[in-house]
């Protein structure tokens, strides 16, 4: 695959009241984020299409073709067309406007392209599709035609158009008034959602649209998670990403039945894994330690940061997950649909995709009750119940008030959470009752006997 950006930059500026390719963004002109973020995603050959008697650009080793003063966007498109060799399989699109979209959009796009086998992978934010546009060679060949435009390619033929959804809402943005260009500025110079920022922003998400997620994503999404720091260097983990609709319906039905299995596109079984370690030893004329309690734990604490991590990235990229203790529910039913060797087990699930929903989010209780200095406080505990409690009856109250209920019931807004947890974990627990037969079906998994 030989691919090639074509970056339109030969507009007047007139609403801006400046040349867009030359703004000062952070330090860099947008022409030069933009070849830089086209390089970052493995895109070396860029056409840069300005206005013939334009100034001078920055030296960025890409391409300049020039076209006469006034033309519309579709001539540059046309201009920088016969420029193009025939060794070139895909074209991204990528308008000088949009100097604030970063590479991960555009490698999520040309991932898209990838899985389609062709056609056009259009961003989308907010639901509303964007800049930059990516497409096989085939359908940017038609631009030939005089009389088509951008917009004629990416509406002509629905069925070849696959839509990536993205967190940037820089694939909307134009840079077009001076103000453009102040929340540019912006959000370079301090970014509105940092890591923490994010964190403080979780909600579990469990209604999803139909979207499906490129593969590329996936790919990515588990990539970043696995670089969560792992016992000893000893990885002990798997994911299993189940995206095939029937296969997650089972995946449901082991799990309780949970709807949003099923709804979202990608269900993740985040494993703890010593398949990997025991084949290891035996590699070496040993055998593992499986019946090493502090090795299940090491395994099992693994994954859990991996899944941690893959939820925060998928956040990261304005996608919702939810985590699914209940694959927990038929650990050796959900071992074998997933085909899973010894000494391996669901830790936990996870459901992400693009959400339908809006969930209030429900806060934690007071940070004294799990920040303490120096010494566990026990004396904070009075207030921090009264603070939990509190939290939990007001998250009840809007979420019926907002939200209609919770799952399409009211919850109790009398509960709060001292009483929830009585009753989930206290006496009778049918938690505890569902999942007694736990430790014997590890032992059947290869784990123990501890
Ligand atoms: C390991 C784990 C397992 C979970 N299992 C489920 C589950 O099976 N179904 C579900 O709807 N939510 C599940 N959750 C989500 C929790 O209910 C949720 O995180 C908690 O109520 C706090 O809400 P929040 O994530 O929206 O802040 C799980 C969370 C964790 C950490």
């Amino acid at each position: 695959m030989t691919t090639a950006a074509i970056v339109p930059a030969a507009g007047l500026g007139e609403r801006m009241g400046a040349d867009k390719a030359l703004l000062d963004l952070g330090g860099d002109t947008a022409i030069e984020r933009v070849v830089a973020t086209c390089r970052a995603a493995g895109i070396d050959h860029v056409v840069v299409v300005r206005r013939a008697g334009a100034a001078p650009l920055p030296a960025t080793g890409a391409q300049v073709v020039e076209v006469a003063a006034g033309g519309e966007m579709a001539d540059s498109l046309r201009a920088a067309r016969a420029t193009l060799s025939a060794a070139v399989t895909q074209v991204v699109v990528f308008p000088v406007d949009h100097a604030l979209v970063r590479a991960d959009t555009v490698l999520a796009l040309l991932g898209a392209l990838d899985r389609l086998g062709g056609g056009v992978a259009l961003p989308l934010f907010d639901e509303r599709p964007g800049h930059p546009v990516a497409m096989a060679r085939a359908v940017f060949d038609e631009i030939e035609d005089p009389a088509a435009t951008l917009r004629d390619l990416v509406r002509r033929e629905p069925a070849r158009v696959r839509v990536v959804p993205t967190a940037s809402s820089w694939v909307r943005a134009d840079l077009d008034h001076p103000q453009d260009l102040r929340a540019a500025r912006n959000a370079l110079a301090g970014s509105p959602w940092s890591t923490v920022e994010q964190m403080f922003r979780h909600r579990s998400h469990r209604a999803y649209r139909g979207y499906p997620l490129p593969q590329a994503q996936v790919e990515r999404l588990v990539d970043a998670a696995r670089h969560a720091s792992t016992s000893s260097f000893i990885q002990a983990y798997a994911v299993v990403a189940v995206v095939d609709q029937a296969r997650r319906g089972e995946v449901a039905r082991l799990c309780g039945g949970q709807p949003h299995i099923t709804q979202a596109p990608v269900f993740f079984a985040i494993c703890a894994d010593l398949h990997k370690i025991a084949a290891a030893c035996a590699r070496h004329g040993t055998q593992v330690q499986a019946q090493s309690f502090e090795l299940f734990v090491q395994a099992t604490v693994d994954a859990a940061l991996l899944g941690q991590n893959l939820q925060l990235a998928a956040e990261a990229e304005g996608l919702g997950a939810c985590m699914i203790g209940a694959a927990r529910n038929h650990p050796i039913e959900l071992a074998q649909l997933l085909g899973l060797p010894a000494h391996c087990y669901v830790v936990f699930g996870m459901t992400v995709g693009v959400p339908a929903d809006d969930p209030i989010a429900r806060g934690r209780m007071p940070l004294p009750g799990v920040l303490h200095w120096e010494r566990y406080d026990e004396a904070v505990l009075d207030a921090v119940f009264d603070g939990a409690d509190e939290g939990m009856r007001e998250w009840s109250r809007r979420t019926n008030a907002e939200r209609g209920g919770y799952n399409g019931r009211p919850v109790s807004e009398r509960k709060g959470w001292v009483e929830r947890m009585a009753i989930m974990w206290g006496g009778e627990s049918s938690y505890a009752a569902a999942r007694q037969t736990l430790l014997d079906e590890l032992r059947r998994l290869g784990f123990g006997p501890f």
